[in-house]
């Protein structure tokens, strides 16, 4: 990847040889006991692993030695919107190498290699790029997985890329803070980027611009919804 002379490896996580293992065994149980793999709903072009255990499977991943919310486990509407966005325009990301920042499960992503698009796709759990990297090899994708925190990735890195997107990514301060910040940068740069917007609570409404919303499915038990409106967005030129 070009990257401005910046070597994304020092921005990766150190991963040890223990947290990996770990790792993998977590995703193996996931998609032993806790995952469905079906046609997506909003993309039936494409399946996607999700549990309907969340809670539950929460409860393991610490075992795991995972404190965190397993995110990766499920699409999340924002995700789910991009990946339609992607597919009903594709000649927009073919051939364009594109950043996809906290990947998750990585529904966004495949539809991006689907269209021929050149992926790397950053999270900073481990367990989501190892979910993620079976997945694109099932689909014979290609695609780069770099376990990362972007928040402290300085904003010359973006500039390696044609396009930057975000999968929901405002649903908590110091993230959408960042998030938010790195899409001003790329709106500066002229660097094309889209960002869903699944009306999260740090969401940014000051200079955005949407360019098209989707009535999105999402789990009832997460959500307490059946569907939520998912914006893509831009951010324009400061005012
Ligand atoms: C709500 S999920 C969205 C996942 C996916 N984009 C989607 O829409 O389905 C947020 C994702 O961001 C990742 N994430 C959170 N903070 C991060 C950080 N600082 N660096 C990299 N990834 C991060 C989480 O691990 C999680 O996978």
């Amino acid at each position: 990847m070009d990257c401005s002379g910046i070597d994304p490896a020092k921005l990766s996580i150190q991963s040890d040889r223990a947290s990996r293992f770990l790792a993998r065994r977590l995703v193996s149980r996931y998609l032993r006991e806790y995952a469905t793999c079906e046609a997506d709903p909003l993309c039936p072009e494409l399946k996607a692993y999700n549990t309907r255990f969340f809670s539950e499977f929460w409860k393991i991943c610490v075992e795991y030695g995972h404190r965190e919310p397993p995110y990766w486990s499920i699409v999340w509407p924002g995700g789910r919107a991009l990946a339609r966005f992607v597919l009903d325009q594709p000649q927009n990301f073919k051939g364009h190498k594109i950043l996809d920042l906290g990947c998750g499960n990585g529904l966004a992503s495949l539809a991006l290699c689907r269209v021929g698009g050149v992926v790397t796709a950053v999270d900073v759990s481990i367990a989501a790029l190892l979910l993620l990297r079976r997945r694109a090899r099932e689909y014979g994708y290609p695609i780069d997985c770099v376990p990362a925190n972007f928040l402290n990735w300085p904003d010359e890195l973006f500039r390696g890329f044609d396009l930057v997107i975000m999968g929901d990514l405002f649903y908590e301060e110091p993230l959408a803070k960042r998030a938010t910040a790195i899409l001003k940068f790329l709106s500066r740069e002229g660097i094309a980027h889209y960002a869903s917007d699944a009306l999260r609570l740090y969401r940014p409404q000051k200079d955005v611009r949407t360019v098209v919303s989707y009535s999105t499915p999402v789990f009832p038990e997460i959500e307490s919804v059946k569907e939520r409106t998912v914006q893509i967005i831009q951010m324009v030129q400061e005012t």
